[in-house]
């Protein structure tokens, strides 16, 4: 993409003599970015792990601002989109810049509803792993094998390719994550049902059996519909960064968002809805909250008070808060509202609104503290939260992978600052 300077940055390293001008260039909003590209040529390299200060792409697609908890998808505020919208329209939003008029929605929603099965070859995949396995493993495996199912679309160069795979995708990711839930379980899987919506699908697929009829919750439906939105996208954080460092390589988009769901799995993203019930469980009871927030203040302590904080929301997280509310609409339909886990998870929020280790650090509870209360709520077991995630995520993995490969892009390569050993002489083995 051609970029247009705004204004120049001055650098200079060691003297008037060393003076550089780097670019700066503005989007429509946030933080302007300084070119450093040139840099390499003058005899460095930027410095910041963790890529903190780091913008690495152009992106259209979604935008935060972090201080003050915005969530922007296409221009849209998350919170309109959670209120009016639903998961599948804001996959098309993502994939295609635009809302659908009522005639493409209509299509796109059938096109979804027509992908949803797997190859029946996939199924020897599933069966090829321990009925212990972590559904994460599985997910990472079973999206990588779709690469072998769909020769005749993966062309990355064709934008038609694209688009089928990012249908197919969409689709199969609920019917794979019910797979990888029901094959722990010992259960038949079970095949989807064109008759059901997107969120009615994929709960019908986990908690049906072929012995009854499963009658699907329409408030338990419309919050598992709200899980997927609220975890559609989320900009360049970790696991949309490896989709599209993968991609960068020319990589299938089966392979990259293989990649993304890996990346995805780790307690300190995805991770972090299982580590919740994990940690709730871990205190057992009220009374032991200030022992663990005591260990999460100790600075000689690794303990994290999981489902708080967030590396870009400073102020609070607006998913969260949309969360909040389903939580209790969720617990109030099942008739648990005074469980003890929504209490020490009250008591919690409250410690981190209040104490101020916590305020001090704007460590606001992120949209996982709520997400893995209502997905236990709902009956869906800890392992298969950060599944969810993947599941919702996986329009943002594609909706990214398709606007770096629709447009010019280079691999991605970042450098490093060495500390290893200068140049010295092997010693054979006999001499050392
Ligand atoms: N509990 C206790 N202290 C914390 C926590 C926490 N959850 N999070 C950060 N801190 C402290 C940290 O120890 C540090 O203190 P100090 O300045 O005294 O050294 C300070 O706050 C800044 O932390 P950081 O690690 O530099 O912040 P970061 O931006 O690198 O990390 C984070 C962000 C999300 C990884 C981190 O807050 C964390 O580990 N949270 C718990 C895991 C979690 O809930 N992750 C889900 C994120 S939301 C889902 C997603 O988008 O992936």
């Amino acid at each position: 993409m051609v970029q247009k300077a705004t204004k120049m940055a001055r650098l200079s390293v060691d003297g008037e003599d060393s003076v550089f001008e780097l670019p700066v260039y503005s989007g429509t909003e946030g933080q302007d970015v300084i070119n450093v590209g040139s840099l390499t040529s003058k005899g460095y390299f930027t410095y910041d792990p963790g890529f903190v200060s780091t913008a690495a792409c152009d992106s259209e697609i979604t935008y935060i601002d972090g201080d003050k908890g915005i969530l922007l998808h296409r221009g849209y505020p998350i919170e309109q989109l959670a209120e009016q919208s639903n998961y599948l329209e804001l996959c098309y939003l993502l994939l295609n810049e635009e809302l659908p008029s009522s005639a493409q929605q209509a299509e796109f929603v059938d096109t979804i509803k027509h992908h949803t099965m797997v190859h029946e070859q996939l199924v020897h995949f599933f069966r090829g792993f321990r009925r212990d396995a972590h559904p994460m493993a599985i997910m990472c495996g079973v999206t990588g094998a779709l690469s072998a199912f769909y020769h005749d679309s993966l062309d990355i160069d064709n934008a038609e390719h694209r688009r089928i795979t990012a249908h197919r995708l969409i689709a199969k990711m609920p019917t794979l994550a019910a797979m990888s839930y029901k094959y722990a379980t010992g259960q038949p899987f079970i095949f989807p049902r064109n008759d059901l919506d997107y969120a009615e699908n994929f709960l019908h697929m986990m908690f049906a059996t072929p012995c009854e009829d499963y009658k699907v919750n329409p408030v338990i439906a419309k919050a598992m519909d709200k899980i997927f939105l609220l975890h559609a996208d989320h900009e360049q954080n970790a696991s949309t960064s490896t989709v599209r460092l993968a991609g960068s390589t020319g990589a299938n988009p089966f392979a990259c968002i293989a990649a993304g769901i890996a990346a995805l799995w780790g307690p300190s993203h995805g991770g972090a809805n299982e580590a919740v019930l994990t940690m709730l469980d871990e205190i057992g009871d009220v009374k032991n909250i200030d022992k663990f927030v005591a260990k999460a203040k100790d600075p000689d302590d690794d303990f994290r008070l999981m489902g708080f904080g967030h590396r870009v929301y400073k102020n609070y997280d607006p998913r969260a808060k949309v969360m909040q509310q389903t939580c209790h609409e969720v617990l109030a339909e099942l008739g648990v509202e005074d469980s003890p886990t929504l209490k020490m998870a009250q008591r919690l929020e409250q410690i981190a609104l209040e104490d101020e280790y916590f305020v001090k650090r704007r460590l606001y509870p992120n949209v996982d503290f709520y997400s893995g209360i209502i997905l236990k709520a709902i009956g869906i077991p800890v392992e298969m939260f950060t599944v969810m995630f993947a599941t919702g995520r996986t329009p943002g993995w594609i909706a990214h992978w398709n606007e770096m490969i629709g447009a010019p892009y280079k691999i991605g390569r970042p450098r490093q600052l060495y500390k290893g050993h200068s140049a010295r002489d092997y010693v054979p083995v006999g001499k050392r």
